[in-house]
Formats: C-alpha cells, sequence, structure tokens
C-alpha cells in the first residue's frame, strides 16, 4: 500500500493529480500539501490537506511519519518566463525544494517523482526529435534547475538507493488550474479566450513549434513511471514523454473548426519568444514507450474536442 505526499498540490498539476491518486490508492492515502491553502481547497480538502513550505524540513518530517509517507510527489516550481523574472528565487524554490526532499527521502526511504521539463533542453540541443540522452545545456534559469535536478536525482540514486524518478513533460494544456509563468500557457488560454471572446492575443510567433500533452495523459505519466517495475528502468531521471505537437497557428485552426468566428492574433513577447526558441521542437519518447510501458492518447482533436466541451459546460 503507498502512502503518499504531494507537495505542490494546490498548482496546475496538483489539483488533478491529488484526485487521480486518492482515486486509486484511497482518499486517507494521499496527503496534499501546499503553500497556499486557499486555492483549490475544496478539492484538496476531500483527503488530508496541509499547509508546508517545501523549504521547511521539520514539518515536512512531521507529516512523512505521521501518514507513513513512502512516496513524494515533489511538484514545487517556478516556471520558465516567471524564473527569468527572478532567478535567484526559482533557484532557492526549485533546487532548495529538491535538495530539501531527496534529503528527506534518503532519510525516511520514500520514492520521489519529480518532473523535469522541455526546458531542460537548450538550443544546442538536436531540435527534432530530440534524443532521450542528448546535449542539454538550457539558457534559462528554470532550465538551469530542471537539468541540475534530474542529474542529482540520479546521483541519489546511485549514490544512496533513493527510488527517484520523472519525466521531462512537454507544456501541458488543462481546464482545472491555469498555469502561471509558463511559456506554454498561450495553449491553455487560447481555450479559455476562444470560448469567453471568440479571440486570442499570442505571446509566440505563429510558426513556433513546442511539444504538448493534455492533463489526463500527464497524470497517467506521473503514477505509471512510479508503479514501473524498476528491472525494466535504465534511466530513471528523466524520461521524455510527449503526445503530440503543434504551433499556435495549427491550434488555433483546430479550434476554429468547433468555433468559426475565433481569431488569432500576434503580439510577440521576446522573452517567452527567446525561451521557445531556445526549446526542442518534438521529443523523441521511445525510452519510455520501451522501459515502462509510456502512451498517450490524446492528440490535438480529441484534446480540443474535450477543453471546448468542458470548458463551454463550465
Ligand atoms: N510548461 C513549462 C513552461 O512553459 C515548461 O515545462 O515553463
Amino acid at each position: 500500500m503507498k502512502n503518499i505526499l504531494v507537495i505542490g498540490a494546490a498548482g496546475q498539476i496538483g489539483s488533478e493529480l491529488v484526485p487521480a491518486l486518492r482515486n486509486k490508492y484511497g482518499k486517507n492515502n494521499v496527503v496534499a500539501a501546499d503553500l497556499n491553502t486557499e486555492l483549490n481547497a475544496e478539492i484538496l480538502q476531500d483527503g488530508p490537506f496541509y499547509k508546508l513550505d517545501v523549504l521547511d524540513t521539520d514539518s515536512i518530517v512531521k507529516t512523512i511519519k505521521e501518514h507513513k509517507v513512502d512516496t513524494i510527489y515533489n511538484l514545487v516550481a517556478l516556471l520558465s518566463a516567471r524564473g527569468e523574472a527572478d532567478p535567484q528565487l526559482s533557484w532557492k524554490i526549485n533546487m532548495g525544494g529538491l535538495v530539501n526532499l531527496l534529503e528527506i527521502s534518503r532519510e525516511y526511504n520514500c520514492a520521489i517523482f519529480t518532473p523535469s521539463s522541455i526546458g531542460a533542453f537548450g538550443p544546442s540541443t538536436p531540435k527534432d526529435k530530440t534524443p532521450q540522452d542528448t546535449i542539454q545545456r538550457p539558457t534559462t534559469i528554470y532550465g538551469v534547475t530542471k537539468v541540475a535536478g534530474e542529474l542529482l536525482c540520479d546521483y541519489y540514486y546511485k549514490r544512496f538507493g533513493v527510488d527517484a524518478r520523472g519525466v521531462r513533460y512537454p507544456g501541458i494544456i488543462s481546464n482545472v488550474t491555469a498555469p502561471g509563468g509558463g511559456t506554454t500557457d498561450y495553449a491553455v488560454h487560447i481555450y479559455y479566450d476562444a470560448i469567453k471572446q471568440k479571440n486570442y492575443s499570442c505571446f509566440l510567433s505563429e510558426d513556433t513549434s513546442l511539444d504538448m500533452m493534455y492533463m489526463p495523459d500527464a497524470i497517467r505519466a506521473a503514477i505509471d513511471v512510479m508503479e514501473a517495475d524498476p528491472a525494466r528502468l535504465i534511466h530513471r531521471n528523466c524520461f521524455n514523454v510527449t503526445a503530440m505537437n503543434f504551433t499556435p497557428k495549427e491550434i488555433a485552426k483546430e479550434i476554429k473548426k468547433h468555433i468559426p468566428e475565433f481569431e488569432i492574433s500576434y503580439n510577440v513577447d521576446p522573452v517567452r519568444q527567446a525561451i521557445a526558441d531556445s526549446w526542442p521542437n518534438s521529443m523523441d519518447d521511445s525510452a519510455a514507450r520501451d522501459e515502462w510501458g509510456w502512451k498517450h492518447e490524446y492528440d490535438l482533436k480529441s484534446m480540443t474536442d474535450d477543453m471546448l466541451k468542458v470548458l463551454k459546460n463550465r
């Protein structure tokens, strides 16, 4: 039986991962924790829910002992654009949080999931079908923390036997909690604005190609990689995972099939455009497919059908 702590539970991934984990492992076996106890309180209070700071070792240890936690999902991070606005804070939260949780995992024998990202790649990385093992020289602080995090997780596994695992997510599209401060966020905002006002002003240029994934697939990836047979894992930290690949022009075209009057315009933000341009166009996720059976379900068409249906009903 797993006893799980999800830290950063109120964010974009956590607010959907916590209900999925509670559904699978039982409500009381999944502890949700976040610094912000207002956001998504209703969802998270469906089981144990604590206010916790990822840097507060004593409070985390107390929670781990009290709930006999054996698995940690570490979802605390400042995303790419937010990181460029405050690189020092990004390092403090992203790396400080991870170092703290890895040490706790070592001492209390916990498995730990930490997401990495397409942001762990940089301009010198092969851009198309980016391989699992390749050049990683990111130019954002977010990417620097992600590469350092991947290496540190591998180190804790090899040196101390900590069962650290992770995936490199592409942009994640969701309809429960909006992401904040990311470069791929446009692909979430576009659906909300399409419904609300039938137009969207995009901060990336029309031909910017990035890998993306719908949240149900992202949740499955997080659960499946932690459930995977360790004997089959060669990579552990961190598996490329992807589901689809599109540009702003292509997602707008797909939305137009449902909302013909929808229009997209472009007001490019140089900071986020430079970040997007430094990332791969597409990733090769065959290692995840081979080592633990990763397989996406949603493509651009089925995701758009679902996103628009859900948001219209709301
Ligand atoms: N979605 C993240 C961002 O845009 C990338 O992992 O920052």
